[in-house]
């Protein structure tokens, strides 16, 4: 079935909704309505009407439902209760939702209804101004049981510019992991980074002193290969006193953190064993696996400058 025989109708434009209902309008899509809370008058322009939740199920044959996860299967059950027995043009109906974490299943009350179900998540953030162009070329995971539906959502995927590739259902939570650990966690560690350096600096420009290692760090990950080609410090070098030298002051002055660091320079002493010898990844892991008292005795190279003479380069 061509993707333009739908009638589409967006529910709940909110930050990914509303970028959706601009990627289906500069799409050429025809978009009938948008669903909204019954008591919602938000003035969306030129827009399409609005229309609540229930009545949604008469305007459109496709839904996309954009609305919270915890709100997916209520909204469906709504809708589900409300379509109608006979179907425009004997036309199959059509139900998206796009959680990235979410099971196909949330679509359930609709699916027993005879609707066609499909998740279509796209791997972006989305916060600001909705605009189509946000979509353009946005990985978008797709997510069916059928080949047809799959195909489905593939082409609508593909018509509002993202590349869609395929998941499967039961990878899903896998799949989220993935992303929250790469993008969230990363802001936390970085809001982490901008605290010790606005400390170090005396100023509130830390994310700005930190700028440059940062982009070249990401662009090094990103450029291809093996994320171990990007690593560079103390792990990547061997350098257990320098190590040792952090491990102190985090002990002391921010043990929170001090878990942190040993626990992601474990993982980075993963991709540098390759190139270390036997003794430093030995050295390496015995300070990093100790507790804090055990990281505070013995050796003295790298002890921190301003504490010993000559700190670490
Ligand atoms: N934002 C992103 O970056 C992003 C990226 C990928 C996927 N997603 C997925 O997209 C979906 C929406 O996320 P979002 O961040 O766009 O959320 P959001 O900004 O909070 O928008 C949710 C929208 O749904 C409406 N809504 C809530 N409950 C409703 C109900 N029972 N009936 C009708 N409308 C209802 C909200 O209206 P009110 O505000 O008036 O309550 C709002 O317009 C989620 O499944 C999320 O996992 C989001």
């Amino acid at each position: 079935m061509d993707i333009e025989a739908y009638r589409y109708c967006v529910i709940g434009p909110g930050r990914l909704g509303s970028t959706v209902l601009a990627g289906l309008l500069e799409a050429a899509l025809p978009v009938v309505a948008v669903g909204v809370h019954a008591d919602d008058d938000t003035d969306l322009g030129a827009i399409p009407r609005h229309v609540r939740v229930s009545d949604a199920a008469l305007e459109g044959d496709l839904w996309w439902l954009t609305v919270p996860d915890d709100e997916i299967s209520t909204v469906a059950a709504r809708l589900a209760a409300a379509l109608p027995a006979a179907r425009r043009g004997g036309l199959e109906p059509v139900a998206i939702h796009s959680s990235g974490l979410g099971s196909i299943h949330l679509l359930k009350p609709l699916f027993e209804q005879g609707v066609r179900v499909l998740c279509l998540h796209p791997l972006q953030t989305f916060a600001g101004e909705p605009r189509a162009e946000l979509l353009r070329d946005v990985p978008c995971a797709v997510t069916a049981h059928e080949e047809r539906d799959l195909r489905l959502g593939e082409e609508l995927a593909g018509r509002l510019g993202m590349r869609p590739f395929r998941l499967a259902d039961e990878r899903k939570a896998l799949y989220h992991l993935s992303a929250v650990v790469g993008c969230n966690l990363l802001v936390a560690l970085e809001s982490e980074a901008k605290r010790l350096m606005d400390e170090a600096t005396g100023s509130a420009g830390g994310l700005e002193h930190l700028a440059p290692l940062l982009r070249t760090t990401l662009d090094n990950l990103l450029a291809g290969g093996e994320p171990a080609h990007a690593l560079t410090g103390p792990v990547a070098r061997g350098d257990a006193g320098t190590v040792r030298a952090h491990l102190r002051l985090l002990d002391r002055e921010s043990p929170r953190l001090a878990r942190t660091y040993r626990a992601l320079s474990l993982e980075a002493l993963t991709l540098a064993a390759p190139r270390l010898d036997d003794e430093q990844v030995r050295a390496l892991k015995d300070l990093l696996e100790a507790d804090a008292a055990g990281a505070a005795g013995g050796g003295t190279a790298g002890d921190l400058a301003g504490t010993a003479p000559g700190g670490p380069a």
